[in-house]
């Protein structure tokens, strides 16, 4: 009777071959080996952000918050290439473990990213022949509507982040928010307007005035670096058609 490990290896074997069928992968390749070789590794730009709109303190602690999340998603990649597949368990594992910070960080550090990015721009200025605004006003009607929409997702998240992105599921510019770093994200969506808007973000300068410290950001979002990512996800939409 065959054991449990001889059912996987059977299992593992049909699949290979099955692909081979396919074309997806080579016939002939080798048993995988118990190491993978696929982490990667990211930097933390450092932002100088130029606005008056947060203190130097709060500048400051955010940059190093960012920091500490990239560095913790580089030490979990290097982890994930030496963890345990076989143990894989759903209820307890640390595969599974390292995969669930994976995802916290790794959004963690791209969200900064894209949010740093985006704001603290003193000359703050939207045309009404970019392509952000032209894709706004088709999208949400009209840029006013575009804006409450965008605010009351800021309202609404709890620590976490309001988005506005590219939903190639819907083939269009939505706006939504994710809880903490990675609890109700959509799947394929495109970050293109980042906010954040956990707490350690505003705190310091509004206290609990959370609205205050979103317009504040809002008046100096970098359309710039927007339309550039609005490009982007055209040449996506493009692709879609
Ligand atoms: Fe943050």
């Amino acid at each position: 009777m065959m054991n449990k490990k001889d059912i996987e290896a059977l299992l593992m074997k049909e699949i290979k071959s099955s692909l081979a069928e396919s074309g997806y992968v080579e016939e002939d390749t080798p048993e995988s080996s118990s190491v993978l070789s696929e982490s990667y590794v990211t930097e933390a730009p450092t932002f100088k952000l130029s606005t008056e709109l947060l203190s130097k303190k709060n500048k400051k602690a955010h940059q190093q918050l960012l920091e500490g999340y990239v560095k913790t998603l580089n030490e979990i990649s290097a982890k994930l290439d030496t963890a345990d597949r076989d143990s894989s368990n759903l209820n307890h594992s640390e595969f599974r473990s390292l995969k669930l910070d994976e995802t916290y960080n790794y959004n963690a550090a791209f969200l900064h990213g894209l949010f740093f990015q985006n704001i603290s721009d003193l000359n703050s200025t939207i045309s009404m022949n970019s392509l952000s605004y032209m894709r706004i006003e088709r999208d949400f009607g009209s840029f006013d509507a575009w804006q409450r929409d965008f605010i009351a997702c800021s309202m609404a998240a709890r620590n976490g982040w309001a988005v506005m992105g590219y939903s190639t599921m819907l083939k269009r510019y939505i706006n939504t928010f994710i809880d903490l770093h990675s609890l109700n994200t959509m799947i394929g969506f495109h970050p293109i307007i980042v906010m954040d808007c956990w707490e350690h973000s505003y705190y310091r300068d509004y206290l609990k005035d959370r609205k205050t410290y979103v317009f504040a950001m809002m008046k100096e979002l970098n359309w710039d670096v927007i339309e550039n990512r609005i490009k982007i996800a055209d040449q996506i939409h493009g692709l879609l058609k």
